[in-house]
């Protein structure tokens, strides 16, 4: 039987769209719970590590490019905006236990970040510890605020940006493997730098399936309102804490050095998250907003077809009972399953188009 199969077979027997606010509200919050304690599991026995012991840190290239120190600068500065970032995702999203806690392990794993970028240029041996602490006296002059003020416009805007930093280590990397093309780079070649980069990478990869799980509950129980929140977020993304470098030369360096541009942004960020996200492009998601008629009812219920023209329902159904099977047997394996159980219940909305 396929998973769609399944769904038709597990479908309450109320007409379409009638599950109440309160029921799907109380489904996500189940759902994100139930995601968070997955996730917090997964990110102490699989991917611990700690950013003075886990890399050879006196082993590291002491002769990198300008334009190498720059970027290890920028990616320090980025994440040592990690309290602001933490405090304000974790009162915006306070309701939400699944949600808020959530955001208290990710400022932790954020914060091993801000030192493994600190402890890469401290040991690059080409930046003082006094430059150090006044370029960080410097940043924390400025204060990181929100790009959007509610919950679900955060969650579309966080996808994009792991994502996209996912991305910008990985092309580090690269560099510090020795497979940059960029003449400027050609003495970045690094292991340990590579080792490092990899790790990070992998934690926000995680960051990113955590968001992008928290997008499709939204996506399956209010598919208007997360498709008109992502279209928006979509429409003015910049990427944090840009703003406040005061360095026009930044996104020239990102783009020169192959780590990130334009390109880059459309084919391995957007692309990517859209797909993820079941919705068929960008530009079927702008048809699809415009062509609906976006008021919901009272439950937050919308049932126009114009809407399901530019995603496949089907398939974040899929995606949702999957991340639901896979919260299931890991709450089996650690006993709470039977005392705790968190299950799938179809939305009831059946796509039109
Ligand atoms: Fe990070
Ligand atoms: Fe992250």
């Amino acid at each position: 039987m396929t998973i769609y199969e399944e769904l038709v077979l597990q479908r309450p027997t109320v007409p379409a769209g009638l599950l109440s606010k309160e029921e799907k509200d109380r489904l996500i919050e189940r759902g994100m719970l139930g995601i968070y304690r997955w996730y917090f599991d997964q990110s102490q026995t699989k991917r611990n590590w700690n950013p003075y012991r886990s890399f050879d840190w006196a082993s590291m290239n002491k002769n990198h490019s300008p334009e190498l120190l720059t970027i290890l600068e920028r990616f320090f500065a980025v994440e040592q905006y990690v309290p602001d970032y933490t405090s304000k995702l974790t009162q915006l999203t306070r309701k939400s236990m699944g949600r808020s806690h959530f955001q208290v392990l990710w400022g932790a794993e954020e914060a091993k970040h801000s030192e493994l970028w600190y402890n890469s240029l401290l040991f690059s041996t080409q930046r003082s510890t006094k430059w150090m602490g006044e370029y960080l006296r410097n940043l924390r002059q400025q204060e990181w605020k929100l790009p959007w003020d509610d919950a679900l416009h955060m969650s579309c805007y966080v996808v994009i940006q792991e994502r996209a930093t996912q991305l910008n280590y990985i092309n580090l990397m690269k560099i510090a493997l020795g497979q940059s093309d960029k003449p400027a780079l050609a003495n970045d070649s690094d292991p340990v730098l590579a080792a490092a980069s990899k790790v990070i990478a992998n934690d926000e990869a995680a960051h990113y399936g955590f968001f992008l799980s928290i997008a499709s509950l939204y996506l399956y129980y209010y598919p208007a309102q997360l498709l008109t929140a992502l279209d928006e977020v979509i429409k003015h993304f910049a990427m944090p804490a840009l703003d406040m470098f005061e360095d026009p030369n930044w996104g020239e360096i990102l783009y020169k050095t192959g780590i990130y541009g334009a390109r880059e942004y459309t084919k391995d960020v957007l692309q990517v998250a859209i797909k993820q996200l079941s919705v068929k492009s960008r530009k079927a998601l702008e048809l699809g907003i415009k062509n609906s008629r976006l008021v919901p009812d009272p439950d937050g219920n919308i049932c126009d077809a114009a809407i399901f023209e530019s995603f496949d329902y089907r398939e974040v159904g899929a995606t949702v009972k999957n991340t639901i099977d896979r919260i299931t047997r890991y709450a089996k394996e650690v006993g709470i399953h039977d005392l705790d159980p968190v299950t799938f219940t179809p939305s009831g909305i059946i796509p039109t188009a």
